[in-house]
């Protein structure tokens, strides 16, 4: 099974129903008030990242990873950063190309697998910036690797990344609001659920990793971990009782 190719088609269809929300450009208003200096940006569902994870903007190098869909990209660009956006998915990396047209803005778009970004020299960006995304595929140690190469020496990679308890949860039970225990971590959807029932669904297949493959991946790649912050799911029931994302702040010093 190969997880990248059946993810970029899945993804390329999310785009074209226009239902999931991290497939939408930002608005023309967003990008005027980041040119004015006011903006902000998201690692995971709801928090803004604090901008003291972010050193002044102006010039600075910033590879989006995983991180297509005309948003996060746009406004770092519309405030000044030099950004690069790297994706699977070649209608996400439209979404940022739409943007770029419409708003006169400057961005690098590459498509590729977040695993092998051989495609950039090492130390060639001051910070990686990267949303929730290592969900989408089966082994995330290459990833942290790869960040810590490509970043100079006292660069920054944030990343947003999936609490494992929110995998433990039968996903039928857990939309009809019952909080079931039934899976283990690591957790693979299609192991889990298999592929009849995600082509019925028509979505990307999601993995749940453990934090020691989170955590402890990002310190074993090089990085010191400096900062971190939970976030809560919209509407679902274990919201109520723990946040179940997870932002880092991670330093390759
Ligand atoms: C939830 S979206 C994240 C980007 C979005 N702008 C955000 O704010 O979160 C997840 C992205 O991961 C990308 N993706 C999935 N598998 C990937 C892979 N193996 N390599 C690179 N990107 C991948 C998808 O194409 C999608 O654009």
């Amino acid at each position: 099974m190969d997880i990248r190719s059946f993810n970029r088609e899945a993804w390329d269809r999310q785009v074209q129903s226009g239902k999931n929300p991290w497939t939408v450009p930002v608005s023309p208003e967003i990008i005027a008030r980041a040119r004015a200096g006011d903006w902000s940006v998201v690692l995971t569902e709801n928090k803004s990242v604090p901008r003291e994870w972010f050193p002044p903007l102006t010039g600075l190098k910033i590879l989006g990873l995983a991180c297509g869909g005309g948003q996060q990209g746009p406004i770092l660009a519309a405030a000044g950063a030099k950004v690069t956006i790297f994706d699977n998915s070649p209608a996400q990396l439209n979404r940022d190309r739409e943007v770029v047209q419409r708003e006169g803005l400057e961005i690098r778009t590459v498509e590729g697998d977040m695993r092998d970004l051989s495609v950039f020299g090492n130390e060639s960006f001051d910070l990686v910036f990267h949303p929730v995304s290592n969900l989408f595929i089966h082994e995330i140690r290459p990833v942290w690797k790869e960040a810590y190469r490509v970043l100079r020496h006292g660069g920054s990679l944030l990343s947003g990344f999936m609490n494992p308890l929110f995998y433990l949860f039968d996903w039928e039970d857990m939309d009809n609001g019952i909080l079931n225990v039934r899976n283990r971590i690591p957790f693979s959807d299609i192991e889990t659920y298999g592929m009849e029932r995600l082509q019925k669904e028509d979505r990307p297949a999601e993995f749940g990793h453990s934090l020691t493959d989170q955590l402890g991946g990002q310190m074993d790649a090089g990085f010191v971990i400096a900062g971190m912050y939970e976030d809560h799911h919209n509407g679902l029931k274990i919201s109520g009782h723990i946040e179940t994302y997870m932002a880092t702040r991670a330093i390759k010093i």
